[in-house]
């Protein structure tokens, strides 16, 4: 039976704390498309198409044309940041895209301009930012609810969602504090030092219903307390990390792998890259929150306790460097050693030139679509369809994650299937040749 989902109507804010490389080039590549120079490559909700019904039937249209989604010419950017830059200047200092790309859409990048943020350098120490909000963490997050009802009237929007491409916070675990919502509220009023930044934006988007995704591995709304306002204010979250680069890969190949039962013994993973999010990984208790977020993919996938023979012995080893010549050109090498038949030992080798943002954007694009989407089709809490886009997704507490990209993809088209009252598909076919026996 189809949802009942409220059409799009009107116009979708997108709000994004941290208007960085990711931000900036998701920006910049929305105005590219609309103005026509440019195509969404790389999004799946502007450039997918999802198999619908038998495969006789030859349904196969583009997923934005099959669940209703906002249309980007009808999307308005805003964001937050500890610099002042204007997009036009962020992007240009990020330098992902070429100047003569960016200058075609000078004037719309110029016109947006950060809000200023809720900042605690504590959790970024490599940041010197100075456009900053001042109060407690109480105070900080009703500034926030604030400039979010400020955009949302300034710019005649009707609905927002925010998606966090903020800088990855050191690595801390849930306390008690982040237990219930009422701590929770306690904690933001005593100005807790536990309660992160991003938490605190994300607490003001939730207490309005605003979906909140994460494209950072720091646990933001992966909290008991978050996690329990938004099924109170019926409210969708996704996290944590934007899936890119290396990780994409891996999720990509293990399953491979593991499909086929070979072994694996070891993977190592080195990563060289240059940008403002490598700068502040340099810092070893930011880079400990990436380490956890990539380390579990392997884990989730090979499930070594449930085959010891093949997986019981890996090596799973993960180094990222700063290296800034190579700007946000991050260059990673994988080195995995695998065995096949009666043990014998084989090697696989990746070099992956990559462009982390440009591998980003999209899927933050995506992902802002999506939990609008699912905010209208009344879907709320932790959308665990949406971890095809994530490193490190948030399930039900003691529920396993799913890693494997294929996996993952079943799911989230299943879930639009079942939004539009389609058929989940299995894959088993059985029927095509059932069907053929009793025409004979
Ligand atoms: N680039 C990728 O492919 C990729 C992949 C997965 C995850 N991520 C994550 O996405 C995030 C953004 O990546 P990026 O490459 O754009 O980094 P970036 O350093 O270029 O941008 C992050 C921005 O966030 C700002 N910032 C930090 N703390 C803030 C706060 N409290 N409020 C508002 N702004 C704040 C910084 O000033 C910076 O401009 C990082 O956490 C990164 O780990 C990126």
């Amino acid at each position: 039976m189809k949802k009942n989902i409220k059409p799009a109507q009107g116009k979708l804010g997108i709000l994004i704390p941290g208007l960085g490389a990711v931000a900036t080039t998701l920006i910049a590549g929305v105005e590219a498309v609309r103005k026509g120079i440019s195509q969404p490559i790389g999004s799946v909700t502007q450039m997918g198409t999802i198999r619908l019904g038998k495969r006789t039937e030859n349904r196969r249209p583009k997923i934005k044309d099959f669940v209703p989604l906002a249309n980007l010419n009808d999307i308005v950017f805003g964001g937050w940041d500890v610099y002042s830059d204007n997009v036009y200047e962020a992007a240009t200092n990020a330098a992902v895209l070429e100047s003569a790309l960016l200058s075609k859409i000078k004037t719309e990048l110029e016109a947006i301009v950060p809000m200023k943020a809720a900042f605690d350098k504590n959790y970024a120490k490599n940041l010197i930012g100075t456009h900053v909000k001042q109060g407690t963490r109480y105070e900080l997050a009703q500034q926030v609810i604030a400039d979010i009802q400020n955009f949302k009237e300034a710019k005649g929007c009707d609905r927002i969602v925010l998606v966090w491409c903020g800088s990855t916070e050191i690595y801390y675990e849930a306390s008690d504090v982040h237990s219930t919502l009422e701590k929770f509220e306690q904690g933001l009023k005593d100005d807790n030092k536990l309660i992160s930044p991003s938490m605190i934006y994300a607490y003001a988007a939730l207490k309005q219903g605003i979906p909140f995704a994460n494209g950072a591995p720091n646990l933001t709304v992966d909290i008991p307390a978050l996690i329990e306002l938004a099924k109170l204010t019926e409210t969708p979250i996704a996290g944590k990390d934007f899936k890119t680069g290396q990780t994409l890969m891996k999720t990509i190949l293990a399953p491979g792998l593991a499909a086929r039962a070979l072994g694996v013994n070891g993977w190592f993973s080195d990563n060289i890259l240059g940008n403002r999010d490598g700068l502040v990984l340099d810092d070893p208790d930011n880079f400990k929150t990436k380490e956890v977020s990539k380390l579990g993919v392997l884990e989730d996938i090979f499930k070594p306790e449930d085959n010891p023979e093949l997986y019981g012995n890996i090596y799973h080893k993960i180094r990222i460097n700063y290296y800034p010549p190579h700007g946000d050109n991050k260059e990673s090498w994988d080195n995995i050693d695998i065995f096949g038949w009666l043990g014998y030992k084989m090697q696989i080798k990746i070099n992956f030139l990559c462009r982390d943002s440009i591998l980003a954007a999209p899927i933050a694009l995506d992902l802002a679509l999506f939990c609008d989407l699912a905010k209208r089709a009344n879907m709320s809490g932790v959308q665990e369809w949406l971890s095809f886009y994530l490193k490190s997704p948030q399930t039900a507490p003691g529920l396993h994650a799913e890693n494997d990209i294929f996996k993952q993809l079943i799911k989230l088209e299943n879930t639009l299937r079942h939004m539009m009252g389609e058929d989940l598909i299995t894959h088993l076919g059985l029927d095509y040749y059932e069907e053929l026996a009793e025409a004979k």
